[in-house]
C-alpha cells in the first residue's frame, strides 16, 4: 500500500464526515494513512468520540502533537499528501510558513519539495475570499506546485480525493 499523509483541521463536519467520507474511502483507494491533526481538529474528534473509529482506519498513530527529541519518528514520510478539511486559519498559516503544531510542521516541511503532491482541500465561510490575504494565500500554495479544492459542504468530502495520484 502507498503512504498518504493525511492532514485535518477543525472545520465543521470533521466529526460527522471526515472519517467516513475521507480516511475510510481513501483506505478502500489502496491508500494507507499517516494521519496528522491539528490540535483543534484533534480535540473535537476526542470530545465527541471519533478518534477510536479514525484510530481503526490505519495501523499507524493518529498524530496531533510533536514527538519529544530522541524518540522515534512515528510515521513514514510520504510522498503524497491530502489536507482535508483545512480551515481558512490553517491554509493561512501554511502559506505563511507558520509550523507551530504538528500538522503545519508536516506540510510546511515538504511544500514546494520535488517529487511531493500536495493536495488542499478547505472549507470556508464566503465572506472569507474577501478578506484581503486570502487570495495571496491561494495564490502561494498554488505557485509551489498545490492541487486547490474548495469543499462544498452540500458535495461529499471524497472528491478530493480524485485529485490525487493513482496509488502504486
Ligand atoms: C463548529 C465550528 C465549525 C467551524 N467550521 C469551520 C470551517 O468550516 N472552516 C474554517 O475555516 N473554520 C471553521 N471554524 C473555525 C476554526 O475551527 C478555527 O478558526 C480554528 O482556530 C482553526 O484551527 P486549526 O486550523 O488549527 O484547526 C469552525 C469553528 C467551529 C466552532
Amino acid at each position: 500500500m502507498t503512504d498518504l499523509g493525511l492532514v485535518a483541521s477543525s472545520c465543521g463536519g470533521l466529526d460527522t464526515r471526515f472519517t467516513d467520507e475521507l480516511a475510510k474511502p481513501a483506505v478502500a483507494r489502496g491508500w494507507r494513512l499517516a494521519v496528522t491533526l491539528t490540535p483543534t481538529a484533534w480535540g473535537w474528534l476526542k470530545a465527541t468520540g471519533g478518534l477510536g473509529e479514525l484510530e481503526a482506519a490505519t495501523d499507524l498513530p493518529v498524530r496531533s502533537t510533536s514527538r519529544l527529541p530522541g524518540e522515534p519518528r512515528p510515521h513514514p514520510d510520504p510522498k503524497v499528501f491530502l489536507f482535508a478539511p483545512a480551515s481558512a486559519n490553517s491554509v493561512a498559516k501554511l502559506a505563511l510558513g507558520i509550523a507551530d503544531n504538528q500538522a503545519l510542521t508536516l506540510l510546511g516541511d515538504v511544500l514546494g519539495a520535488p517529487g511531493i503532491t500536495i493536495v488542499v482541500a478547505y472549507q470556508i465561510q464566503d465572506t472569507r475570499v474577501h478578506h484581503p490575504a486570502w487570495q495571496r494565500h491561494l495564490d502561494t500554495l498554488a505557485g509551489a506546485g498545490v492541487r486547490l479544492h474548495r469543499l462544498d459542504p452540500r458535495r461529499p468530502w471524497s472528491e478530493p480525493l480524485d485529485l490525487l495520484p493513482s496509488p502504486a
